[in-house]
């Protein structure tokens, strides 16, 4: 049985094709990369239009790379929450055309889920239960996964995202957009310990995060504590040296979170999805937290890692359920999982 995904949540489309037995057979994404780069930032109505240009010839090379025919396709998954509105409508929109035109059963799959899930993917077996961490652009938040639909929130960012502070401080530091991968690389080149940035939360037992006064001592450090511009030019040198101490503060707390989440829940399994994952430091860090704990550490490569619509393959589980989504199925941008006191969470009331 063939599956078709699609994903157009924020800036990347994607579209996959892959079977109820999880074998991805095609994965194919667009980023929009250069189309927000000189605005420093996603702007929602440009990646929209760009998601309605390019979603048809996408959802086309998948097809073709998975030498599946539309014919052949017997399911349609659309991520379609969380995200930027008019992003996400577009994919949903294709989505429901296309289970309509082809007479199969449309899924809606939840991309904090899906993030999760792609560790599933990857592993090629059962992970849940398990702590679960996703840190990307616009999440960073800790569950505890009973299953692949069922989340609890352990605790969340309460301002900045870890992918967003990667973004804000790149920024600071004039390394471009996208800021993850262009901060990782810089900070490659310098010295962890050059500067003492703070790690909030990371003495609380608490499992929330908040990056916004890490930002702030960067640009205090850049520009001085009275000025937000000016200043002396950074040398290279200074700038890898912020990079890496920025760095190194970030994947101490999210190291350090994941290690009390593992703790608190008794749980010996933490699985890792976000775009933020991507990072190599990041990697090292868990794998040597939980090679400590003698807890087993799933982590997808890379691809999957970043906005991918292979992970909408989440949408297997609710297919197995026969939780199909309705055709006046909508855009939900926000969702926040309930709290531990709060039950059943995540996946959208069909
Ligand atoms: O999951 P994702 O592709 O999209 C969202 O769902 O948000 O995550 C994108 C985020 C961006 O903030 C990007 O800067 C960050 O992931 N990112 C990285 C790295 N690669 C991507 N952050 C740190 N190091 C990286 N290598
Ligand atoms: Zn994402």
């Amino acid at each position: 049985m063939y599956f078709l995904g699609i994903e157009t949540s924020c800036d990347e489309t994607a579209a996959a094709v892959f079977t109820d037995e999880l074998r991805i057979c095609a994965s194919v994404v667009a980023s929009q990369t250069e189309l927000h780069a000189r605005f420093g930032g996603v702007v929602p109505e440009v990646a929209a239009r760009a998601h309605l240009q390019r979603l048809l010839p996408i959802i086309d090379e998948a097809l073709n790379q998975a030498g599946v025919r539309l014919e052949q396709i017997g399911c349609v998954a659309v991520l379609n929450t969380p995200g930027l509105v008019g992003a996400l409508l577009v994919g949903i929109s294709a989505a429901k055309a296309l289970a309509l035109a082809l007479d199969v059963p449309l899924l809606s799959a939840n991309h904090v889920e899906a993030h999760i899930y792609a560790c599933r993917l990857d592993a090629g077996r059962d992970i849940f239960p398990c702590v679960g961490l996703v840190v990307s652009g616009g999440h960073t938040s800790l569950f505890q996964c009973r299953s692949a639909l069922a989340f609890e929130l352990l605790g969340a960012t309460v301002d900045d995202a870890a992918g967003e502070a990667f973004d804000k401080v790149a920024n600071i530091l004039g390394l471009g957009f996208p800021g993850g991968p262009a901060l990782e690389r810089a900070a490659g080149k310098g010295d962890a310990t050059a500067y003492r940035f703070p790690r909030s939360f990371l003495n609380e037992e608490r499992l929330d995060f908040s990056f916004s006064g890490l930002k702030t001592a960067v640009l205090y450090a850049v520009h001085g504590k009275s000025a937000t511009q000016g200043g002396p030019p950074l040398t290279e040198q200074k700038r890898a040296d912020l990079a890496a101490s920025f760095q190194e503060a970030v994947v101490d707390v999210l190291a350090g979170k994941a290690r009390q989440a593992l703790r608190q829940t008794g749980l010996p399994r933490l699985a890792v999805g976000g775009g933020v994952a991507a990072n190599r430091r990041l990697r090292q860090a868990l794998e040597n937290m939980t090679a400590e704990l003698g807890a087993e550490l799933f982590i997808p490569p890379m691809n999957l890692c970043t906005d991918n619509a292979a992970m909408a393959a989440v949408a297997v589980e609710k297919w197995r359920l026969r939780q199909w989504a309705p055709l006046d199925l909508d855009a939900q941008p926000n969702w926040e999982a309930n709290g531990p006191s709060g039950g059943q969470v995540g996946s959208q009331k069909l």
